[in-house]
């Protein structure tokens, strides 16, 4: 089932790894949904840190996944492929990709595809499944987040992290959060976290003074090796760490792992693209009955940084690197 659709559009591919300039403006056929899959006519886009690392060619795509970058967008139902009861042309929906978002239009599995939570905006839902998901999935179900706890979120102020301080404020766990900057630290203050600037002070310092010594039950971190000790240091007792990125690297040496013994921690994460539609199905189906209806009551809506029109998508990924931004940078279609 469609509704009348073009047969071309426009799309950006990576013309080759590199910088922000790679990303180039090309015409396309409209793809065609598979079975199962949703078209959406895509009127937003969001910009993640991964698609600056699939750009410059550090973060390899699952096999069979859409070369174009672009892991969420928001817009219109426009076609169905065959046997998808769940959606209707028509229907404003946003939705997790699997890849493919930086587009006129993208097919997604209807289990990623979600309606447009009451009262926003396209640019607001464009903004919302990729961290999201990424938060709700690590931090609430495989770290088991809950309220009354401690939690430590690095990389604040990104799009992981101010997801991830609004879900804490939402279900009443107690978050620190560290990030490089006053103004940083002052939006994190906004979001309900305790900023701990990491340019000045030690996060391990700072969590356990202001925990008589506890620790954190769960710490969200984006850095890995160069955070690794300093996390071990940091946690509680039985707590949770959730790797989930590698802006410090990927190789940790000198770390004493008597510390995992001797708090009985775990140390885990996950990646989101390579899971399977079905599992991804199941994170979505577990934040519509939970978070849809807290983003419906106007909460935890993301912090749209900027929006860039989707030919400029190369400017996008130059401020996304200057790591200026508070929140989400958006491109709109
Ligand atoms: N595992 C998953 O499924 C998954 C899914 C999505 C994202 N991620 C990861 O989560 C992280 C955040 O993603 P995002 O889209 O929210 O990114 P983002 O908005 O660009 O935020 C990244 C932030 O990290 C901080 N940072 C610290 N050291 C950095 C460095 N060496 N290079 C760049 N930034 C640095 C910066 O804030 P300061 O100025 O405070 O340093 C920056 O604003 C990335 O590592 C991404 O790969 C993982």
């Amino acid at each position: 089932m469609q509704a009348s659709l073009p047969s071309t559009m426009t799309e950006i591919c990576i013309s080759t790894p590199g910088k922000a300039d790679v990303l180039i403006p090309r015409e396309a056929e409209v793809p065609l949904p598979k079975p199962g899959e949703v078209l959406i006519r895509v009127q937003a886009a969001g910009v993640n840190r991964p698609d600056v690392l699939q750009r410059e060619g550090s973060y390899p795509i699952p096999p069979g996944a859409n070369p174009v970058p672009g892991l969420e967008v928001a817009g219109t139902v426009a076609a169905l492929g065959e046997g998808v009861t769940t959606h209707a042309i028509g229907e404003d929906v946003c939705a997790l990709t699997n890849g493919g978002g930086y587009a006129e239009y993208a097919a997604v599995p209807a289990g990623q595809v979600l309606p447009l939570p009451k009262g926003v905006s396209m640019v607001e839902a464009a903004a919302i499944p990729e961290t999201f998901f990424t938060v709700w999935a690590n931090l609430f179900q495989l770290g088991h987040a809950r309220r009354g706890e401690v939690a430590l979120i690095h990389g604040g102020t990104s799009g992981i992290g101010t997801t991830a301080l609004m879900l804490c404020r939402e279900f009443g766990i107690r978050a620190f959060a560290t990030a490089g900057g006053r103004e940083k630290c002052e939006a994190i203050r906004e979001l309900g976290g305790e900023a701990i600037n990491y340019r000045q002070d030690s996060f391990v310092e700072v969590v356990l003074a202001n925990t008589e010594g506890r620790g954190a039950d769960v710490i969200l971190d984006i850095m890995g090796a160069s955070y690794f000790a300093d996390n071990l240091a940091t946690l509680a007792r039985d707590g949770r760490l959730l790797l989930i990125g590698f802006l410090g690297g990927g190789i940790a040496a000198h770390v004493n792992l008597q510390t995992i013994m001797a708090k009985r921690a775990i140390v885990t994460g996950s990646a989101m693209r390579p899971r399977s539609s079905q599992e991804k199905a199941a994170i979505a189906a577990s934040l519509r009955e939970q978070v849809w209806p807290v983003l419906a009551q106007g909460r935890c809506l993301p912090l749209i940084h900027a929006t860039y029109p989707l030919a400029r998508a190369a400017d996008a990924h130059r401020e996304m690197e200057s790591s200026q931004h508070i929140g989400k940078i958006v491109l709109t279609v």
